[in-house]
């Protein structure tokens, strides 16, 4: 069984104060994680590391910079995060390695992400959990663009022929218009008036871009926050199941 996990970046960092680690989430995170006897991919986004300097730059998806002092000050924080994450893994005994996107992936002119995934398959199965980070990535035409943890997550649950994909947020679940945690979706029409955006500064797009894209997947996501994580982990269905 493999499974992709993101924890959001606003599940490991204080997102509100810049590039600061929530150690305390950090640690109960890497403590759930410590229980999985399964094959792990786990990816994390930015929070209050990438997402600012990719504002500061004026850097996101879809518009690209040439400027290397930005894509080294977007890849250097999301560095640090990673390093910061990892660590906290191996402190709770998870065999995690480091792993960053930027050193390997690219986009065509059309966007179409191309990201090398043997190297992952063959980390997994030697005893591996790699740590990939959303990031900055080169972009034909545009120069580089972000790649967010969530784009990550779509094309490496299909990649690796994922079983399950668990997406650990800053909400308990997808929210319906009273805040009511959806327990499952299936289409995006049916939920897309509910979906609103994310209120912190976020380059690359909110709870509905993420329900679009874990629609798309084949194997199941849930959307949780860390209270669900261990639930996840024991392969239950905490917060909102989208397949
Ligand atoms: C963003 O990744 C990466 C950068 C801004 C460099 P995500 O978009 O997945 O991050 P979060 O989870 O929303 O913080």
């Amino acid at each position: 069984m493999t499974t992709v996990l993101k924890l959001g970046g606003s599940v490991v960092t204080e997102k509100d104060e810049p590039e600061t680690v929530d150690r305390e989430n950090l640690r109960r995170a890497a403590d759930a994680l410590a229980k999985s006897d399964e094959e792990l991919v786990v990816i994390h986004g930015g929070g209050s590391f990438g997402h600012h300097h990719a504002a500061e730059h004026g850097v996101s998806t879809t518009d690209g910079t040439h400027d290397t002092e930005a894509v080294r000050a977007i890849h250097g924080a999301m560095k640090d995060l990673n390093e910061a994450v990892v660590d906290a893994l191996a402190v709770a005994g998870v065999s995690a390695v480091p792993v960053h996107p930027f050193s390997a992936a690219s986009r065509n002119s059309a966007g179409d992400l191309s990201l090398p995934t043997d190297q992952l398959a063959t980390m997994l199965d030697e005893g591996f959990t790699p740590v990939l980070h959303g990031d900055v990535v080169v972009h034909e035409t545009a120069g580089a663009t972000i790649l967010s943890g969530d784009e990550l997550v779509v094309a490496l649950a299909d990649a690796l022929d994922a079983d399950r994909v668990g997406v650990c947020s800053a909400v308990p679940g997808v929210y319906d218009a009273d805040e009511n945690v959806i327990d499952r979706i299936d289409a995006f029409g049916d939920v897309a008036d509910a979906l609103g955006g994310s209120d912190a500064t976020d380059v690359t797009g909110g709870m509905a871009a993420k329900v679009r894209e874990l629609l798309g997947l084949a194997a199941p996501a849930y959307v949780f926050d860390i209270d669900g994580l261990d639930e996840f982990i024991a392969g239950e269905h905490p917060g909102t199941r989208i397949d």
